[in-house]
């Protein structure tokens, strides 16, 4: 309800547990809850969590507030602290002004004329998974299309922007950073009693942290030997000097960097593109569009750049895809200072829960949410939305600097491959979201790969 003035007392929501508050439904099922308490509450629900305390914002204006007009009143959640310990203090997890500086370092690597030359390295790539397929397709045997991306969205990353191979890692990382976003997306919802004791989990954890740095110091290393002198961002960050001091950055920030860049890059644009195959498998008549406007466009040949802008079904396809499974399908905030949310107090400490999953499902901006619809994103049925109801890559100051970049390459990657391929689900394979940091199928996505003749 929004009224004029500050309601006094706190917004409605779910009752939860003495102490433990909403602690172990979250812990369940977090999606379910988030939901729920939108359907139940409305704009703004009040959610206790263990021991914080914060709301579920669902109004996009009070969304626009924290992470764009009032930004400077939010800092990152303490939630995010596992993540810190794991990734470092880096463009991700940073705050104030050393965020700020990272930030201004890494810019140039993502403005939009540098991003459109690495096209040809993105088609590159997905050429070269296009020659894996076609073996893969005569075998005729199920292969995992997450792990499929995983692959291709991981040399993406390694050729483009940080010119440097994993060497005897590479086999490893996918399976390491599988580990590390169970555990850090587990003990986002817990109390954290056991972090630290030798568990059979914790131990795997530890374990995988150290194949993750020995593959980011490796790839250092490696580039440091070759002496390249590239244009690229791992040259940015290594070059980089701070503008008061001359000095560059330790060794120790520039791996946490690059870690951060690895992961974030890899990681959310596979997801992205595993669930648009998923989707289209499910979906004939929108992929049989789909196959009609690449091989109208196409004619046959990998997608480039300047293909893109006549592929305007396909970015929508990957659009709605982002909508019904953002691969960061929620992230928080907690108030430095006091503020008003909807016409209530969020006291200084209090948490801002902003969900792309439960916004991208309010039948308030997107009638029949559940239904797979990609042509909702065409100009004329997205006009009256507001732009806070879509947020697969966040907003404001801290948005996610690598949009353009994933979007290039999934646009390239579905085109090309949707052109050449069928994929079709294992029948009867369960397929279900899985929300960790990420939002991955928790049953993995088996799907055969036919060989597909485009019609020209
Ligand atoms: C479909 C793919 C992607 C999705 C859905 C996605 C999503 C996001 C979101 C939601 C945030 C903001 C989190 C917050 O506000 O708390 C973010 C930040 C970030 N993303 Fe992405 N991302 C994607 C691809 C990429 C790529 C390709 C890169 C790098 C190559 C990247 C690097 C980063 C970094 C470094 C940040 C932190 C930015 C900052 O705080 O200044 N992301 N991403």
């Amino acid at each position: 309800m929004r009224t004029g003035g500050v309601a006094a007392g706190r917004p409605p929501g779910p009752r939860g547990l003495p102490v433990l508050g909403m602690l172990l439904a979250i812990r369940r099922d977090p999606t379910a809850v988030f939901m729920d308490a939108a359907r139940r509450f409305g704009d703004v629900a009040y959610l206790k969590i263990g021991p914080r305390r914060g709301y579920l914002l669902t109004n996009p204006a009070d969304v626009r507030h924290v992470l764009q007009d009032n930004a400077a009143n939010y800092r990152k959640s303490p939630l995010y602290d596992t993540l810190r310990q794991s990734l470092g203090n880096g463009l991700l997890t940073s705050e104030g002004a050393f965020w700020l500086r990272q930030r201004r370092i890494a810019q140039p690597a993502f403005h939009r004329q540098r991003i459109a030359a690495l096209a040809g390295v993105m088609a590159e790539a997905v050429r070269e998974i296009g020659v894996d397929w076609e073996a893969i397709a005569s075998t005729k045997q199920p292969v995992d299309i997450g792990d499929e991306m995983m692959r291709l969205t991981r040399t993406v990353v390694l050729r483009a922007l940080l010119g440097a191979n994993l060497g005897p890692f590479t086999s490893r990382i996918d399976g390491a950073w599988k580990v590390m976003n169970e555990h850090i997306g587990d003990s986002f919802w817990s109390l954290g009693l056991t972090n630290g004791w030798p568990t059979p989990r914790n131990r795997r954890f530890q374990a995988a942290r150290a194949v993750l740095r020995g593959a980011v110091e490796y790839a250092i290393r490696q580039r440091r030997e070759q002496g390249a002198e590239g244009d690229d961002l791992l040259s940015m960050l290594m070059h980089a000097r701070d503008e008061d001091t001359g000095e560059s950055m330790t060794d120790e920030q520039l791996r946490v960097e690059v870690t951060t860049f690895l992961l974030a890059g890899q990681e959310t644009t596979s997801l992205a593109l595993t669930w648009t195959f998923y989707l289209l498998s499910q979906h004939a008549a929108v992929r049989e569009r789909l196959e009609g406007e690449v091989d109208a466009v196409l004619g046959g040949r990998p997608a480039a750049y300047d293909d893109l802008p006549n592929l305007p079904l396909t970015r929508r396809v990957i659009d709605e895809s982002m909508r019904l499974y953002p691969p960061a399908w929620g992230f928080s905030r907690q108030a430095l200072g006091d503020d008003e949310l909807g016409g209530y107090r969020l006291p200084c400490g209090w948490l801002a829960f902003l969900m792309p999953y439960v916004l991208h499902r309010l039948p308030t901006h997107w009638p029949d949410p559940d239904r797979f619809d990609p042509d909702r994103f065409l100009p004329e049925r997205s006009a009256d939305r507001p732009k806070f109801a879509y947020l697969p890559f966040g907003a404001g100051p801290r948005q996610c600097i690598g949009n353009q970049f994933a979007l290039l390459e999934a646009h390239l990657t579905v085109a090309t491959l949707a052109q050449g391929f069928r994929l079709t689900l294992v029948p009867g394979h369960p397929v279900e979201a899985w929300p960790l940091i990420t939002l991955r199928p928790r049953f993995g996505m088996p799907m055969t790969i036919e060989r597909r003749r485009a019609r020209h």
